[in-house]
């Protein structure tokens, strides 16, 4: 099984892809967990990330795409895998078709989760609250001012690949809004 997530900053997309991951025993392929590590081992990939993603902008399509390209060919991938954050782009769609196809794979589902605006901005409060409460690291990117600006890259990059992939007739929406369970219950019937 081969998925993509796509959804605005706090929809959910993380937090599903991992209860699915247990479901389905396919790996979840977070790009933002992906360049977040690489800062924390200060690559040359992490280096050139940090400020990009500090003020809540997006890494260029070359970087994520190559970092996808090789993720995929990893072990824990040949039974399928969830795209977390990613593409995020439409040149970053059209380039995972080209990959896919290079690589004799297809797409099972495209499944966005639509929450309201004012949710997202709680929704990131309350994730630091806890992370605080619980004595970790704040993501440096969950901060108003950076979060705004997640929210614009999103309107402004990510939102039309709701048309590109309803165009190709995979694009499947699901009420984001509603409790957790709820959610993986709505994403386990498309998939049934
Ligand atoms: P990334 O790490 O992908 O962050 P994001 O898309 O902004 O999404 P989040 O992780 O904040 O939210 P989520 O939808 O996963 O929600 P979550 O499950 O955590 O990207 C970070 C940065 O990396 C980007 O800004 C960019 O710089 C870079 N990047 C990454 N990918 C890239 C790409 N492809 N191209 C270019 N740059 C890229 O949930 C959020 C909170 O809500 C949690 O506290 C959770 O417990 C809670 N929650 C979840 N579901 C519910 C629910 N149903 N009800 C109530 N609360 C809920």
């Amino acid at each position: 099984m081969r998925l993509i997530f796509l959804g605005p900053p706090g929809a959910g997309k993380g937090t599903q892809a991992k209860l699915l991951t247990e479901r389905y025993g396919i790996p979840q392929l977070s790009t933002g967990d992906m360049l977040r590590a690489a800062v924390a081992q200060a690559t040359e990939v992490g280096k050139r990330a940090k400020a990009v993603m500090d003020a809540g902008q997006l890494v260029s399509d070359e970087i994520v795409n190559e970092i996808v390209s090789d993720r995929i060919d990893q072990a824990d991938c040949a039974k399928g895998f969830i795209l977390d954050g990613y593409p995020r782009t439409v040149p970053q769609a059209i380039a995972l078709g080209k990959m896919l196809d290079g690589k004799g794979l297809k797409l099972d589902a495209v499944i966005e989760l639509k929450v309201d605006e004012a949710a997202l901005v709680k929704r990131m409060e309350n994730r630091v609250a806890e992370t605080i409460a619980a004595g970790g690291t704040v993501r440096s990117d969950d901060n108003p001012e950076a979060f705004k600006r997640r929210l614009t890259e999103y309107r402004e990059k990510t939102a039309p690949l709701s048309e590109h992939y309803a165009g190709t007739g995979q694009l499947r929406t699901v009420d984001g809004m509603a409790e957790v369970n709820t959610v993986t219950a709505e994403i386990e019937k498309i998939l049934a």
